[in-house]
């Protein structure tokens, strides 16, 4: 059994160095990418407070052979599974390589609603090796949830995790 506690009164900085570490001890030997994933989708959400979805978006294949981001393990409602490159939260942050926190997930143009009860995003690209692999994707039903805490963790966590995946 896995017991991982997070602090409920703990600053953001601490929970975001306790993900990271149980994220860590979870994923240490074991090299199958989905399983490790599907453990770090249940981590983020027990870990980070007032989410409605948490998960992974691997870099896989179209029809017509480009890139494309596909649906990974994750928690919450059931989404969208193909998200094309500069499309979407997700797919700016796969096209720029670069975090995007969105206040406003309606005021953001492209945004895709896979669930209605979104209002506000923070997505993060994992790189290996200086390749992109896949983004961590965290939905929130509170306008303005993520700040430039909540992106610093995530980043330090993905690339803890970026050769485990
Ligand atoms: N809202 C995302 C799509 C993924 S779902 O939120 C799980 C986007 O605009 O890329």
């Amino acid at each position: 059994m896995y017991q991982f506690a997070p602090q409920a009164d703990a600053a953001k900085p601490e929970l975001y160095r306790e993900l990271a570490d149980a994220a860590d001890a979870l994923t240490s030997g074991e090299p199958d990418a989905v399983a490790n994933m599907a453990n770090l989708a249940a981590l983020i959400w027990q870990f980070v407070p007032r989410l409605n979805w948490a998960g992974f978006y691997r870099v896989g294949k179209s029809r017509d052979g480009g890139d494309e981001l596909v649906l990974g393990p994750f928690a919450g409602m059931p989404a969208c599974i193909r998200i094309p490159f500069g499309q979407g939260v997700c797919g700016a942050a796969a096209v720029s390589r670069t975090t995007q926190v969105v206040a406003d997930v309606n005021a953001f143009p492209g945004h895709i609603a896979c669930d209605a009860a979104s209002r506000s995003e923070l997505v993060v690209p994992v790189l290996r090796d200086g390749a992109l692999v896949a983004v961590i994707d965290l939905d929130s039903p509170e306008p303005a949830r993520f700040d430039g805490e909540d992106a610093a963790g995530i980043e330090a966590l993905a690339e803890r995790i970026a050769s485990r995946i």
